[in-house]
C-alpha cells in the first residue's frame, strides 16, 4: 500500500490520463478504478486520497456520487478532487464539495482541468489543432495542481452565480443517465467485435440473440460510442456522422487493469 491513493472514473480516457499524470507527479500513489469497486474500500491509512473524474451535467457522474457517499468519515486524510470538463462547469466544483460536506468529510482541495469535449449528443469533438493544444495545456495544469497537492494546499470552490440556475437541469440530467443507452442505436456497420462490451466500465452491454443489447445501469460515459471501430453506435440520430474521440495519450483498455 502506498501513502497516497487516486480513485478515478473515466469514459474516453481524459480523467484516466490526468489520474496517471497526477500519480506520476505526487509519487507513491495507488491508482484505483472506481468502476471496479464493489464495497467501500479501506482508505484509513492513506495520507492523500484523490478522486479524478469527468463532470457530467454540471456535477459528478452517478457512480462517483455513490462512491463519495460511501467514503470513510473517520479518516483524517487530505481529500482532493480533480475534475475534467469539456467547457462549462456552472457550479460543478461547489456541487461536488457539497456532496463531501453532506457526509461529514472535508474536501481539502478541488480543481478542474479543461480536456477535449466528448459529449457528442449535444456537442462536437473539436478540431485536431484545438484538441492537441487542450491536451498540451492539461499537462501544465496537472503539474501546477500536483505542486499544490504535494504541499497539502487547501482550496475550496466558490459558489458560482450559476449554482442555483442550473441546479434543476443538473439533477434532472443525472436521473436520466442510467437509461441513456436504451436510446442507443446499433447500425448495420456493427461487425460484432464485442469491443463495446469489453470497454463498458459498468458492464451495461451484452448480447441478446446475437445482437448488441444495452441494460439499464448506464453511466452515459460514451466510451462504447467513441471506441466502436466502425462508428456503429449512435444516440438516436444525434451523433450520426460526428467525429469520435478517445484520449490519445492512454489506452482505455488499460483502465480495467487498475481494478481493486
Ligand atoms: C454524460 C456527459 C455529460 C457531460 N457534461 C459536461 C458538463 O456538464 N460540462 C462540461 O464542461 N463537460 C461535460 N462533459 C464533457 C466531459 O466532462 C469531458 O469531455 C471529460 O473530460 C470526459 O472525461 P473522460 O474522458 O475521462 O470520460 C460531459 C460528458 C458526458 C459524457
Ligand atoms: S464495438 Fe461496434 S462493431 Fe464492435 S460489437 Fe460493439 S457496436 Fe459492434
Ligand atoms: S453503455 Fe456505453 S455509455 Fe453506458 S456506461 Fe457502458 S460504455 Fe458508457
Amino acid at each position: 500500500m502506498n501513502e497516497n491513493s487516486i480513485f478515478f472514473f473515466s469514459g474516453t480516457g481524459n480523467s484516466f490520463d490526468v489520474a496517471l499524470r497526477t500519480a506520476g507527479e505526487i509519487k507513491n500513489t495507488d491508482i484505483i478504478n472506481i468502476a471496479s469497486i464493489k464495497n467501500a474500500p479501506s482508505v484509513d491509512n492513506y495520507k492523500r486520497i484523490g478522486l479524478v473524474f469527468p463532470v457530467y451535467g454540471f456535477t459528478a457522474p452517478n457512480i462517483v456520487s455513490k462512491f463519495i457517499s460511501n467514503l470513510s468519515k473517520n479518516c483524517n486524510a487530505y481529500y482532493f478532487c480533480i475534475v475534467t470538463l469539456g467547457g462549462l462547469g456552472l457550479g460543478a466544483e461547489y456541487r461536488i464539495y457539497e456532496k463531501f460536506k453532506e457526509i461529514g468529510v472535508e474536501l481539502g482541495y478541488i480543481a478542474h482541468i479543461y480536456m477535449p469535449e466528448n459529449y457528442i449528443i449535444t456537442s462536437i469533438v473539436t478540431t485536431d489543432k484545438i484538441l492537441n493544444k487542450t491536451l498540451k495545456d492539461s499537462v501544465k495544469s496537472v503539474k501546477r495542481i500536483s505542486g499544490d497537492l504535494i504541499n497539502y494546499t487547501k482550496k475550496k470552490p466558490k459558489r458560482s452565480i450559476f449554482y442555483n440556475m442550473v441546479e434543476k437541469i443538473s439533477s434532472e440530467e443525472t436521473k436520466r443517465w442510467p437509461l441513456r443507452a436504451k436510446d442507443f442505436v446499433v447500425n448495420e456497420n456493427c461487425i460484432k467485435c464485442k469491443k463495446c462490451i469489453t470497454i463498458c466500465p459498468v458492464e451495461n452491454i451484452g448480447m441478446i440473440d446475437g445482437e448488441i443489447a444495452f441494460e439499464t445501469h448506464c453511466e452515459c460515459c460514451l466510451a462504447c460510442m467513441h471506441s466502436c471501430p466502425n462508428g456503429a453506435i449512435n444516440y438516436k440520430t444525434k451523433t450520426v456522422g460526428k467525429k469520435r474521440y478517445i484520449n490519445p495519450n492512454i489506452k482505455i483498455e488499460e483502465m480495467k487493469k487498475y481494478s481493486l
